[in-house]
């Protein structure tokens, strides 16, 4: 008889990679969203499988947005054992958005209160009639998730982990 302890234990990790991005016209931030929190929920509970989900629609969908190059790949990897659960979402982009990205995920990533954050934002962004720039600030504010961007030109990596240390 497996207990749920062992079985929250197990090693599981997922690698997706689709080109060009341009054939990308499902809802494929949906599909596989849903697809890894039902694969990570047999193992995990479920809180963890639906910050997988969570996740992984957020960030995809800022790759599928945002990518610079059309014909490029866009990667998902996602990992998940007792320690940890993290997803890198990768895609192409130039030099200065990569600086963009870094920008505001630095400023997520110092700042002492992040609600705090998430709440000027919105107001800020409300005055100037924007919509949208909260998805990486909610991830890390309403989800605790932890942000890092790396860059191997011309590749962008989005990472988020979430530990799971306290759980077992
Ligand atoms: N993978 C990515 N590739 C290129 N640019 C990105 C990527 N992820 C984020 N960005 C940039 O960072 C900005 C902030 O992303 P964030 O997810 O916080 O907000 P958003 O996607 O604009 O809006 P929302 O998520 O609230 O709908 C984006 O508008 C985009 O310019
Ligand atoms: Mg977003």
């Amino acid at each position: 008889m497996i207990t749920e302890d062992e079985l929250q234990k197990t090693k599981i990790s997922f690698s997706y990679t689709i080109s060009p991005a341009k054939n990308i016209i499902c809802d494929l931030s949906a599909m596989i969203g849903n697809f890894c929190e039902e694969t990570v929920g047999s193992f995990y509970p479920r809180k963890v499988s639906k910050k997988a989900n969570i996740v992984i629609t957020e960030l995809l969908n800022n790759a599928l947005e945002n990518s610079n190059d059309s014909k490029s790949q866009i990667g998902i990897k996602l990992n998940v054992d007792e320690e940890q659960l993290s997803i890198k979402v990768i895609n192409v982009v130039d030099q200065v958005q990569f600086e963009k990205v870094k920008a505001h995920v630095d400023k997520i990533n110092s700042v002492e209160n992040i609600r705090n954050l998430l709440r000027e934002t919105i107001l800020d962004r409300r005055k100037e009639r924007l919509k949208g720039g909260l998805g990486l600030i909610r991830l890390v504010a309403e989800n605790k998730f932890k942000l890092s961007v790396d860059y191997k030109k011309p590749y962008l990596i989005v990472e988020s982990q979430y530990d799971l240390g306290g759980w077992n």
